[in-house]
């Protein structure tokens, strides 16, 4: 175990913005795709380093809502390497105890991504290690408005007065997690583009150059080190939080 893992100041829940891969095929003369699938090669390493260092959950920002913009070629091939992802990673997922979640609108997908993520969800589901979260057709904004939604549906008899933050979080795609406790962003690019934006208000934010396919355990031991030698007041003072 690293010496990173053993620190009480280990986040328990990561969130990570995947961001550069283009950017990493461009320098190589090698086409976007070719950054994607390379950018998925640096997922299966977090993944495997966050489960061997006891992190709680791991949230991933694989493909925005405002993703399907981009040029429908690239669109396909990373619907193409989402799906190969879902039919040939799960059974090791499953191996090494991770519980996988897809989180965003998933209606949006082919009947046979469809398909392979409940079968990936039902194997998964009862895995009591690391909580993957996958976020793809996901939009935060989108989130809030649908537990909003969701919470009129539940509550029928209830006035809109009565719909409090409580209220929103229980009904947002990652309810039964604690917040993000660190994000990182590789690439580059210091903005949130519309990940867990209700999620994040408390989150200690990294930003690395480093562009995702080239991220590793190290990169990430580093953003965990940084995560540790920061003080998270929640609006309270230095001393009072020194007293806890
Ligand atoms: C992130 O890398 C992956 C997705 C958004 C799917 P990009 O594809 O955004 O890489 P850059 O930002 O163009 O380098
Ligand atoms: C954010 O990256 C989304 C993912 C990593 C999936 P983008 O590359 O789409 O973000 P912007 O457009 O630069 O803000
Ligand atoms: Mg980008």
């Amino acid at each position: 175990m690293s010496e990173v893992s053993q620190s009480r100041n280990q986040p328990k829940h990561i969130a990570i913005i995947m961001d550069g891969n283009g950017r990493w095929a461009k320098k190589r003369f090698l086409p976007r795709f070719a950054g994607h699938q390379q950018g998925f090669k640096a997922l299966r390493k977090v993944v495997s380093h966050c489960s061997q260092i006891g992190v709680q959950a791991l949230t991933v920002f694989a493909f925005s809502t405002e993703n399907w913009k981009r040029p429908q070629d690239e669109v396909n091939k990373l619907m193409g390497l989402f799906l190969t992802a879902l039919q040939k990673e799960v059974k090791k997922l499953d191996e090494n105890n991770v519980q996988l979640r897809i989180v965003g609108d998933c209606s949006a997908f082919s009947q046979q991504i469809q398909e392979h993520i409940k079968i990936a969800e039902d194997m998964t589901a009862n895995n009591t290690g690391l909580v993957l979260n996958v976020a793809a057709n996901y939009g935060g904004r989108a989130d809030i408005v649908n537990a909003v939604q969701k919470w009129q549906a539940d509550n029928p008899e209830k006035n809109i007065s009565e719909l409090d933050e409580e209220a929103i979080s229980e009904h947002l795609f990652l309810a039964d997690l604690p917040a993000p406790d660190l994000l990182i962003r590789t690439g580059g690019e210091q903005r949130i583009s519309n990940f867990l934006i209700w999620q994040m208000a408390y989150t200690e934010l990294y930003f690395t150059d480093v562009l995702w396919p080239q991220f590793s355990e190290v990169e990430l031991d580093r953003a965990i080190g940084s995560y540790g030698m920061r003080e998270r007041r929640f609006g309270q003072t230095s001393e009072q939080v020194e007293q806890c």
